[in-house]
C-alpha cells in the first residue's frame, strides 16, 4: 500500500470486484481487493494491487482491515462494497436457514460493518459504492431472499446519502442484470440456452469508476445488457393529506426515531 489515493474494494478477487479493481488501479487509484478467497493474493499480484484477507461478515475482520490500513497510512479515497453471493432457495416455508443467514450476513451485515469501520476512515471527500443488483429493484422469484438483500443495501443508501453527503461523503448503488461472473453457477448454462444477454463485468466496472470519478450522490445506476447505464428514477410516492383533504405539512427534518 502506498500514499496515493486508495480504493478499497470487497469481493475484489473475482467477477465484478476483480474487473473494477483493474479499472480503478488504471484510473489511478491505489487498489486494494479484500476477499476471503485464498486465491486473492496471487490474483492481486497479477494485476498489480494489494489483498487483504477479509470475510465481510465478520466486524473482527474488518476492524483488523482497518488497523492495516491505519498502519500503512492509506488515505482511503473509495469504498466498494461488493461482496455477495446469491442462492436462498425459493421454499420460503422450508427455508434452509443456514442459507438464509449467510446470505443476509453477506449481503447485508457485509456492507453495514463495511460502512461501520471504514466512514471514519474514508477521506473527504470520499467515495462508496454498493453492488446491489437489479433484484433490489424487481421482485425475483427464483432467489426471493437475495432480492430482499439487495433491496436492503439500495435502502440503506437511499436514506444515509443526505447525511452522508453532508460529512463529504457521495454514496452510490449499482444495479446490474444478469453479469457473466462465477455467481451465476447453474444459471448460465440455462440463460445461455435461452440466448439471454449477459453484461460483461467490464461494462460494470466501468460504470462503478464513473460513480467514483462523478460529483453526484445517490445514484443508483441500472445496467441491461445492450443499454447504456441509466440512472434510476424511482416512482413519486403519494404524500400525506389532512382529515380535510388539504396537503399535510413537511416531515420534521431531523424526526428522532430513536
Ligand atoms: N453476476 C451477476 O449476475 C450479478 C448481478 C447483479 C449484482 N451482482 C452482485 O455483484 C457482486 C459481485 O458478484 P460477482 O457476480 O462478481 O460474483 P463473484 O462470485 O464472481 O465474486 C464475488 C466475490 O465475493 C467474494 N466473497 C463472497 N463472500 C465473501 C465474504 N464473506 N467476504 C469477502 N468476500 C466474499 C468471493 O470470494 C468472490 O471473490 C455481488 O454483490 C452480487 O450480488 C452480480
Amino acid at each position: 500500500m502506498g500514499t496515493q489515493r486508495t480504493a478499497l474494494i470487497t469481493g475484489g478477487a473475482s467477477g465484478i470486484g476483480l474487473t473494477t479493481a483493474a479499472r480503478l488501479r488504471d484510473e489511478g487509484f491505489d487498489v486494494v481487493i479484500a476477499d476471503l478467497d485464498p486465491n486473492a493474493p496471487e490474483v492481486a499480484a497479477e494485476l498489480g494491487v494489494t489483498a487483504q484477507a477479509l470475510d465481510v461478515t465478520s466486524v473482527e475482520a474488518w476492524e483488523r482491515l482497518g488497523a492495516a490500513l491505519d498502519a500503512a497510512e492509506v488515505e482511503l479515497g473509495a469504498l466498494v462494497l461488493n461482496a455477495g453471493i446469491a442462492g436462498g432457495g425459493t421454499d420460503l416455508a422450508g427455508l434452509d436457514l443456514e442459507r438464509y443467514h449467510r446470505l443476509m450476513r453477506v449481503n447485508v451485515d457485509g456492507v453495514i460493518y463495511g460502512l461501520r469501520t471504514m466512514l471514519p476512515r474514508l477521506a473527504r471527500p470520499g467515495v462508496v459504492t454498493v453492488t446491489a443488483s437489479l433484484a433490489g429493484l424487481m421482485g425475483v422469484p427464483a432467489d426471493p431472499v437475495y432480492a430482499m438483500t439487495k433491496h436492503a443495501v439500495i435502502g440503506l443508501v437511499r436514506s444515509s446519502a443526505a447525511e452522508l453527503a453532508a460529512q463529504g461523503v457521495r454514496i452510490h448503488a449499482i444495479c446490474p442484470g444478469f453479469v457473466e461472473t462465477p455467481l451465476l453457477g447453474a444459471a448460465k448454462a440455462q440463460l445461455d440456452a435461452a440466448a439471454f444477454p449477459l453484461l460483461t463485468t467490464d461494462e460494470i466496472a466501468a460504470a462503478i469508476a464513473d460513480l467514483i470519478t462523478g460529483r453526484s450522490t445517490a445514484q443508483v445506476t441500472v445496467l441491461q445488457p445492450g443499454r447504456k447505464p441509466v440512472d434510476y428514477a424511482f416512482a413519486g410516492i403519494p404524500g400525506p393529506r389532512m382529515l380535510d383533504g388539504a396537503k399535510a405539512p413537511d416531515l420534521p427534518t431531523e424526526l428522532n426515531l430513536g
